[in-house]
């Protein structure tokens, strides 16, 4: 098995060092630019080629550009001989349906994503702990790959793509938006700028670390679990200036997500649910809730 990458970015240079970590034979890169082939191939210890000799050495060949350029580096391929390749993305929302007609070149595409936000090429150092999701035809023809590269994976199916990316923007870009709303907030409170992050950063690792131990459901803390009315509602009017005003709506529409949390685990008597949920801006009945 002969891997290659075609781009040199974030994605490509963490995922060969961590294949060529577990022994996997990363014969190396292709980019845009020479110069980032040569970054990724000195980080990895492999080498740089133009595409052709790329394409002609490796039989594994991983497409790590940006989701908008992978269908062009797709058509660029096909001038090739495909024959028993295997072409991958790492894509969270495409599929391998990008890969058009790729079983009338012999080849079959696949999209392996890593469910881990990857900031620079030293996030192959998390990689052993992430999830995978495989998707594609004659996934059993890679199966020897995916163990022995020791990869965690889920086969998900091509019509879930959407929905599984939006689950994961969920879990890590909201997040990070969810602390820029906390951070607007503290430094309206008064809280020097440079100590929010310090301050933001405790509240979210006490509560990741929560849902690591405890589960999801168990590490809800907060208003909205002890049933305190008066609070929710003096948050909601607390957002009074034009730079806040907007996070009532999602403050609401995350607390009636939060309200099912509390009705699953029957912690609060049906009458203040709903007092709760008319507060969140809900009718007073169970439908107008999340119902997740
Ligand atoms: N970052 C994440 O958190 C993350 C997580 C999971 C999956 N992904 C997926 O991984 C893929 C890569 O993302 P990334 O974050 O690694 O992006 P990135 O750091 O911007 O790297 C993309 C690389 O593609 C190269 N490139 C651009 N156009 C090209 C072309 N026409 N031919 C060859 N190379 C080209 C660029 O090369 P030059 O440097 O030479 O210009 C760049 O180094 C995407 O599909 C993304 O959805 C990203």
């Amino acid at each position: 098995m002969n891997i290659g990458f075609i781009g040199a970015g974030k994605v490509g240079s963490a995922f060969g060092h961590y294949l060529k970590d577990h022994a996997i034979n990363v014969v190396g890169y292709a980019s845009r630019t020479i110069e980032s082939a040569v970054d990724a191939a000195k980080f990895t210890g492999t080498g740089y080629f133009n595409v052709d000799e790329l394409m002609e050495t490796c039989d594994y060949i991983f497409i790590t550009t940006p989701d908008d350029v992978i269908s062009n580096v797709w058509n660029q391929m096909k001038q090739f001989n495909l024959q028993d390749k295997k072409i991958f993305h790492m894509s969270g929302s495409l599929s391998s349906a990008i890969f058009e007609d790729i079983e009338s070149y012999g080849a079959f595409g696949y999209s392996l994503h890593p469910l881990l936000p990857i900031t620079d090429k030293y996030s192959y150092r998390r990689l052993d702990n992430a999830i995978f999701t495989i998707e594609g035809k004659n996934i059993a023809s890679i199966e020897g790959f995916l163990s022995s590269s020791k990869i965690h994976f889920f086969k998900i199916l091509e019509a879930n793509k959407a929905k599984y990316h939006a689950a994961a923007v969920f879990a890590s870009n909201y997040v990070v938006a969810l602390a820029k709303i906390s951070k607007t907030l503290l430094v309206e409170c008064g809280i020097p700028e440079n100590d929010t992050n310090r301050a933001i950063y405790s509240l979210m690792e006490g509560t990741i670390c929560n849902i690591k131990e405890k589960g999801i459901e168990q590490s809800l803390t907060g208003p909205i679990v002890r049933g305190d009315t008066g609070t929710v509602k003096k948050h909601i009017e607390a957002f009074n200036n034009n730079k806040t005003a907007c996070f009532a709506d999602i403050y609401q529409e995350l607390g009636k997500v939060a309200l099912d949390i509390v009705r699953e685990r029957e912690s609060l008597n049906e009458e203040k649910a709903n007092e709760i949920l008319n507060i969140l801006g809900g009718g007073m009945s169970e439908k107008d809730s999340c119902n997740i």
